[in-house]
């Protein structure tokens, strides 16, 4: 039987109200407010999968599928720095897919289910964000419900892959950002994007907001394993951080 293991975030704080860190065989979905960290999240655990077991790795490769064009090989190179490990080996184990509408997010899926087959050494997957090319390609009225249909065949791929090779599924997602919902909701209390088909495909939801200058929360919606906690985190040079 596969064992479920998981990935530092980079802050122990964190990785202490998740039960160890981002786990592997399920959808971890950090959602939040612009500017909150999930893309500087991401590129911490590009880095951390690739770390020893024993400093919170996973030993392996990373596939990073980039709906926003905000990767940067910069970014993984200092955040390797800050774990001693070689910036431009850390680079060659990422492979990294630009993706432009929400068809071609589906087929890199599809080409990495392959990949990983191929080459036993992936064990996390990133989309940043998951929702945003869907929110575009499917903006208009009456297209909801196509909307939520592709997205419930891609978020049910995601879920198979996690499973089939037990790598760590990572996704960030947007919240709702209907002047409406805001006035409703407090800013620690947002929704996140994708409706029910979103939240039904997450095992693990971690909503992340902005506290005071470089002081970041997070605050932990559902867990299969542990109770709801808050906890707060930094964003430095190094990545992710206390
Ligand atoms: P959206 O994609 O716009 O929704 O935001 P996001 O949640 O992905 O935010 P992101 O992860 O891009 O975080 C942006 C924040 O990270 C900003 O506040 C930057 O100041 C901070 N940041 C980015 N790079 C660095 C860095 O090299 N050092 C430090 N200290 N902060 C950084
Ligand atoms: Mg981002």
């Amino acid at each position: 039987r596969k064992r479920v293991w998981s990935i530092s975030t980079g802050s122990e704080a964190l990785n202490g109200i998740l039960g160890g860190g981002i786990q592997s065989m399920s959808i971890t979905e950090v959602f939040g407010e612009f500017r909150c960290g999930k893309t500087q999240m991401s590129h911490t655990l590009c880095v951390a999968a690739q770390l020893p077991r024993d400093m919170g790795g996973a030993e392996g490769k990373v596939a990073f599928i980039d709906t926003e064009g905000t990767f940067r090989p910069d970014r993984i190179k200092a955040i390797a720095e800050r774990y001693g490990l070689d910036p431009d080996q850390t680079m060659e184990n990422i492979i990294v897919s630009r993706a432009y509408n929400s068809e071609q997010q589906m087929d890199y899926i599809t080409k990495l289910a392959t990949i990983f087959a191929e080459d036993g050494q992936y064990r996390l997957l990133i989309v940043d964000s998951i929702m945003a090319l869907f929110r575009v390609d499917y903006s208009g009225r009456g297209e909801l419900s196509e909307r939520q249909q592709k997205l419930n065949i891609m978020l049910a791929r995601l879920n198979h892959i996690s499973e089939e090779f037990n790598v760590a599924v990572f996704v960030t997602n947007q919240v709702q950002a209907d002047p409406g919902a805001a006035l409703m909701f407090a800013s620690n209390d947002r929704k996140p994007v994708g409706g029910h088909v979103m939240a039904h495909a997450s095992a693990t939801r971690l909503l992340l907001r902005k506290g005071r200058g470089e002081e970041r929360v997070a605050k932990l919606n559902d867990s299969p394993d542990m109770p709801e906690a808050e906890c707060s985190y930094i964003i430095t040079p190094g990545g992710i951080a206390d």
